[in-house]
């Protein structure tokens, strides 16, 4: 079921450029609107209240803002991975992704002190695009040994096909809360 009160809002800021890029820097991802931050990490819990969950796990840097304050809500750690390695970390996962968005490679780092075999883990992001990210974050848990229960993402671009690639990757728990099905000719077209 999509989220109304979030489409409105894409219809209303987000803006289509060529190549499927969607911008929403104008609520999600440089100028943040708190508000619906909270609208949508409720919306979260509420699609994930099934799952027992201990730990979510993001990717820097837009992933963050949804991610902690859903772990402000459900009273559970957040950790981001992050793309450059701090001098101070010994011992890490590294995963590499390829972002066919933005076309180049990162790594996507954590520390073995906060991912761990006992974790049961969702992965909340920003965009479902192509799911270099979401590989990237199941590669990081299963060195791990941590189990993902769920991802969930704001917005997912169903042209680009990351829910099969993760699906193919054994994650059974999806959610996104606005699928776009298309942006041709510069107009946003919701799937439902
Ligand atoms: P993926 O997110 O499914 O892995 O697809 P892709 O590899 O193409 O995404 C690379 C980056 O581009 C991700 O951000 C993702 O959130 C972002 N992205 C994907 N599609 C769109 C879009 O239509 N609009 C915008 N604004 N961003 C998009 P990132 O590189 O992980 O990091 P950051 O931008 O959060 O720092």
């Amino acid at each position: 079921m999509a989220f109304e009160i979030l489409k409105d809002r894409i219809l209303k800021d987000g803006k289509c450029f060529d190549g499927g890029v969607l911008k929403v820097d104008r609520f999600i991802n440089h100028q943040m609107d708190p508000r619906l931050m909270d609208q949508i990490s409720k919306e979260f819990i509420r699609r994930f209240a099934d799952l027992k969950i201990n730990k979510i796990i993001t990717v820097e840097a837009s992933g963050i803002a949804p991610a902690v304050m859903l772990g402000y809500h459900m009273d559970l750690p957040v950790v981001f991975a992050k793309k450059q390695k701090p001098s101070t970390m010994a011992d890490m996962y590294v995963a590499e992704a390829t972002s066919f968005t933005k076309k180049c490679d990162y790594t996507m780092i954590i520390s073995k002190e906060f991912l761990t075999k006992e974790d049961h883990v969702l992965f909340i992001d920003d965009f479902l695009a192509y799911g270099s990210t979401g590989k990237g974050a199941i590669d990081l848990c299963h060195q791990a040994c941590a189990t993902i229960e769920g991802m969930g993402f704001i917005i997912e671009k169903a042209f680009q096909n990351g829910r099969q690639i993760l699906e193919q990757a054994g994650i059974t728990r999806i959610e996104s809360l606005a699928i776009i099905e298309s942006l041709d000719g510069g107009q946003i077209r919701f799937a439902r």
